[in-house]
């Protein structure tokens, strides 16, 4: 059973079935991989190297990441401010985002981003305004 703290961005590891003789597959199973239902399953691909994408974070969706091909440099801030940057480079690793986590994202050329997401989508759940979400009040203080 995954161990993550639901409260701010951290890695997940996915364990790899398979070998290079034949080929990996990695699984992603509720509870045991990712910490909540899933709703809903989208991946982003083409972008340029020069694009930022993300900038926005989220009211009440949490979200796990996958590079599944690729390199995807994912930028972090909570509410408050701390923030990270969690470099994804293996399918076999992904990265949990709760709420109120603002994100930007940086792909190479080619890579894939896989995103498992717990909410249906809504354009309302959205905070698209950094300095918004920067004069957001801290949930734990
Ligand atoms: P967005 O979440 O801003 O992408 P990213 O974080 O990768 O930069 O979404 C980009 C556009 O796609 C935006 O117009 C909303 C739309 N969209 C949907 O219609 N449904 C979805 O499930 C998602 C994730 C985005």
């Amino acid at each position: 059973m995954i161990s993550v703290d639901l409260s701010r961005p951290g890695v997940i590891e996915f364990v790899p079935i398979g070998d290079a003789s034949i080929g990996f597959l990695t699984v992603a199973a509720l509870q045991r991989d990712i910490p909540y239902e899933v709703r809903r399953v989208f991946w982003t691909y083409g972008t340029p190297p020069d694009v930022t994408r993300g900038g926005h974070a989220h009211y009440r969706t949490n979200t796990v990441l996958v590079a599944v091909s690729g390199k995807i440099v994912v930028s972090t801030e909570l509410v408050g401010g701390a923030s990270e940057e969690f470099v994804l480079d293996t399918p076999c690793r992904g990265l949990y985002l709760p709420p109120l986590c603002w994100r930007t994202m940086k792909y190479t050329a080619s890579a894939v981003q896989i995103a498992f997401e717990s909410t249906d989508y809504s354009a309302e759940d959205y905070i698209r305004s950094l300095d918004d979400f920067r004069g957001m009040r801290n949930p734990s203080g």
